[in-house]
């Protein structure tokens, strides 16, 4: 077993960001990833685990219940790569089945130093892996990854728990296509997606009664605040999620309860919000599993299989690189 670590994206970069999203006339937004700091990438597990949010414990039970299916749809070595690994608890049947196989190497891609730092020690146990933790974003971390292929290894992308959806529907086919662009022919793609429900479950799903979604949205706030030196209030912000039956999508703001200005000096920026001025932090898109196989053709896939939870509406896909 022997682990490394890829490192970092810049300080600089965030300020950009957050600056090109807040210095707007129109509707404010943050890019989601900047939720997964320490802080949030520890909320963001608490979130896994609360009752009203099936989505993971779902993935979980497909990645457990279809790993042996899921590797049997290549022969020869593979190798396995993640994009936003997280802790890594997931991916573990996967690569057991892999393991069980050959000697494989595995390839978390992740932004959140902490989050890799926990998935390399989840997985790191496990004999015949070898873990080579990617700190970077998804696809220069997927261009580097695929780079240290050796000829007739499968290449086979995990992007699992539907981040897929946080992308519009049109985005989501060209990030596709560009994942696409970077295999084979033959490796694959296994895709969670979650699937529409009805609207009370999505809206306690992203609005938990304990508020701890709210306290990972809010926490964004309170990156900008310690890396930037930002001056938000929290208390003046509040967490909103509301479905948007037109996009079939759950939008998470940040919404100001007060007229009221915020400066963050290493960004140089001085902002002014209105009351109930909100700023939007993320899109969470719901599919229908026809939906997801027109996706994979549109981006040079063929969808191979469709693994469905019977507890909460998710699906895995298995796409194929034609
Ligand atoms: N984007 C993920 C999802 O669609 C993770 C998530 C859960 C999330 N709750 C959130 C992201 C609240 C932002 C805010 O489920």
């Amino acid at each position: 077993m022997y682990t490394q670590t890829i490192p970092a994206v810049p300080l600089a970069d965030f300020a950009n960001d957050i600056r090109a999203g807040l210095k707007t006339s129109g509707q404010k937004e943050l890019p989601s990833k900047y939720l997964y700091d320490e802080v949030g990438s520890a909320l963001f597990e608490v979130i896994c685990v609360l009752p009203e949010y099936g989505l993971t414990r779902a993935d979980q039970r497909l990645l457990r219940r279809h790993a042996q299916d899921v590797v049997s749809h290549f022969q020869g070595p593979v190798i396995v790569t993640e994009l936003g690994s997280g802790s890594g608890r997931k991916t573990r049947w996967v690569l057991e089945a892999l393991c069980r196989r050959q000697a494989t190497s595995y390839y978390p891609i992740e932004i959140s130093q902490s989050a890799l730092a926990r998935c390399v020690q989840e997985l790191g146990q496990l004999s015949a892996l070898s873990i080579v933790g990617v700190e970077r974003p998804y696809l220069d971390g997927l261009l580097e990854v695929a780079a240290r292929r050796r000829v007739r290894e499968h290449l086979l992308v995990l992007f699992l728990g539907s981040t897929i959806g946080n992308f519009d529907r049109e985005p989501a086919v060209n990030f596709l296509k560009e994942i696409r662009r970077i295999l084979h022919p033959g490796d694959g793609l296994l895709l969670g997606t979650d699937l529409e429900k009805p609207i009370r479950d999505l809206i306690l799903a992203y609005d938990d009664p304990l508020g701890v979604t709210a306290a990972f949205n809010l926490n964004l706030l309170g990156r900008i605040n310690r890396e930037l030196d930002g001056t938000f209030d929290l208390s003046a912000f509040e967490h909103v999620a509301r479905y948007e039956s037109a996009h079939r999508r759950i939008e998470m703001h940040l919404r100001s309860r007060m007229k009221q200005e915020v400066s963050i000096p290493k960004a140089n920026l001085e902002v002014d919000f209105e009351e109930g001025e909100t700023i939007w932090t993320e899109s969470c898109h719901k599919y229908n599993l026809e939906e997801v196989v027109q996706m994979a053709k549109a981006s040079g896939f063929g969808c191979a299989a469709q693994w469905l939870d019977g507890e909460w509406l998710f699906a895995e896909n298995l796409l194929i690189a034609e």
